[in-house]
């Protein structure tokens, strides 16, 4: 007799949702790792900096301090007003604390977002490669993503024509972030200028700014698409603690809206989650209220890994990579290496398999760039010691140089 449990039918929706694609690589890396091989892992999103002391310690004192109950569902005042503050001194963007929502992450922020603002049938442009759970919060909402492919002849930005030539009836929102996951592209104030302009005459799309690497960046300069004339009222600015504080585990991220989004996306929290942790915000506010040496000195780490791995993949025969002015990734173009053949017989057709390639033979773990909308191309991320970043560089050219 069969004891099988008859299968369960879920939420269409949640069975529409594709799976993290990253969690394929990373599962076989942890494997590789048990049965003893020495694999180097690239494929982190966060930083492998400790969270600054200061901040940590303000989280210690909540508890010790009995900071450790409900505050208000939008976050505390206190924080609220900090992020007001940060958003005019950083941004010059006038908010007021009502227009303000913190969430368990800038994720969370996100999903709100998009769900309040998405109806059936609306269309959803995303630059690609992009952030890989842009699309499925979209579908989630039940709208429909379209990626809007970028090159690497143009460091992976959108022009304002190809926005331009996208925008339909049904264009509802538009999702940009920069400095860019996976790119670490940083678009230049003309150019969001452009998209603006664009933007002005297509009243019905919104925009879901997403700015939580701002301050990862190099010789660029930061713009919060908000700040561009006219589109403040149509912009949803998403930030977040986890990458420039370096915070990823403390799950503390925010938007910023006009009119009645925050409002809305507040309700939406009330149900689903209510505030992120007491203890959290607290870190949250001593993080806003620190001194920036410690953001500084990671961000300087940062630049030198980065100058050092684009020099190494300069070096690599048929590798293409702008050089990426902002966040802890490159986005090298390796599709010169698709169809070809590696020593042990293995074939290379696409990102995925030269990823599991690179992971198997040579152990080094990285993501593959279908996953982000940009099957030409794999993501390695920098935040990683120098040591591993050089041993891992060496065993990537000799997995290349191997492939015929
Ligand atoms: C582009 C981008 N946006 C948002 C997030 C979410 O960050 P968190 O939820 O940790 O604040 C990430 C994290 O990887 C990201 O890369």
């Amino acid at each position: 007799m069969s004891v099988l449990t008859p299968s369960i039918t879920f939420n269409p929706r949640i069975a529409a949702m594709q799976p993290s694609a990253t969690l394929a690589m990373s599962g076989r890396a942890k494997q590789l790792r048990r049965d003893g091989h020495p694999v180097i892992s690239l494929s982190a999103g966060e930083p492998d900096f400790a969270t600054p002391a200061v901040i940590a310690e303000a989280g210690i004192q909540a508890i010790r301090d009995g900071h450790t109950h409900y505050t208000e569902n939008k976050g505390m005042l206190d924080l609220r007003q900090r992020i007001c503050r940060k958003l005019e001194r950083d941004n010059g963007l006038a908010y007021v604390p009502d227009q303000i929502l913190c969430s368990n992450g800038a994720k969370q922020s996100l999903a709100l977002a998009i769900a309040v603002l998405c109806r059936p049938g609306d269309e959803v442009l995303i630059p690609a490669p992009y952030w890989v759970s842009y699309p499925e919060m979209v579908r989630f909402a039940g709208a429909e993503p379209v990626a809007l492919p970028t090159s690497v002849d143009t460091d992976y930005r959108l022009s304002a024509e190809a926005l331009e030539a996208a925008i339909t009836d049904q264009t509802r929102l538009l999702i940009h972030c920069s400095p860019s996951n996976p790119t670490g592209s940083v678009y230049p104030r003309e150019e969001l200028a452009a998209m603006a302009e664009v933007l002005r005459r297509h009243e019905q799309v919104f925009v879901i700014s997403d700015e939580i690497y701002e301050h990862v960046i190099y010789d660029a300069e930061h713009v919060s698409f908000a700040s561009l004339p006219g589109m403040m009222e149509r912009t949803i600015t998403v930030n977040g603690f986890s990458k420039c504080y370096a915070m990823t585990g403390w799950r503390l991220g925010y938007l910023a809206a006009n009119g009645e989004i925050t409002q809305t996306a507040a309700k939406v929290q009330s149900q689903f989650s209510s505030a992120p942790s007491s203890i959290t915000q607290r870190a949250g506010i001593a993080a806003l209220d620190m001194d920036f040496a410690p953001i500084r000195e990671m961000v300087a780490a940062f630049r030198e890994r980065r100058d050092f791995v684009l020099d190494r993949l300069a070096a690599l025969d048929g590798v293409r990579c702008p050089k990426p002015e902002g966040a802890f990734y490159v986005f090298p173009q390796v599709s010169a290496y698709y169809g070809s053949t590696a020593p042990s017989g293995r074939h290379i057709d696409n990102s995925e398999d030269l990823c599991f390639y690179l992971l198997e033979e040579h152990h080094v773990a990285l993501v593959p760039g279908h996953a982000f909308g940009g099957p030409d191309g794999i993501r390695l991320s920098y935040a990683a010691s120098m040591p591993d970043l050089q041993e891992a560089m060496n065993r990537i050219e000799a997995g290349l140089a191997a492939l015929r």
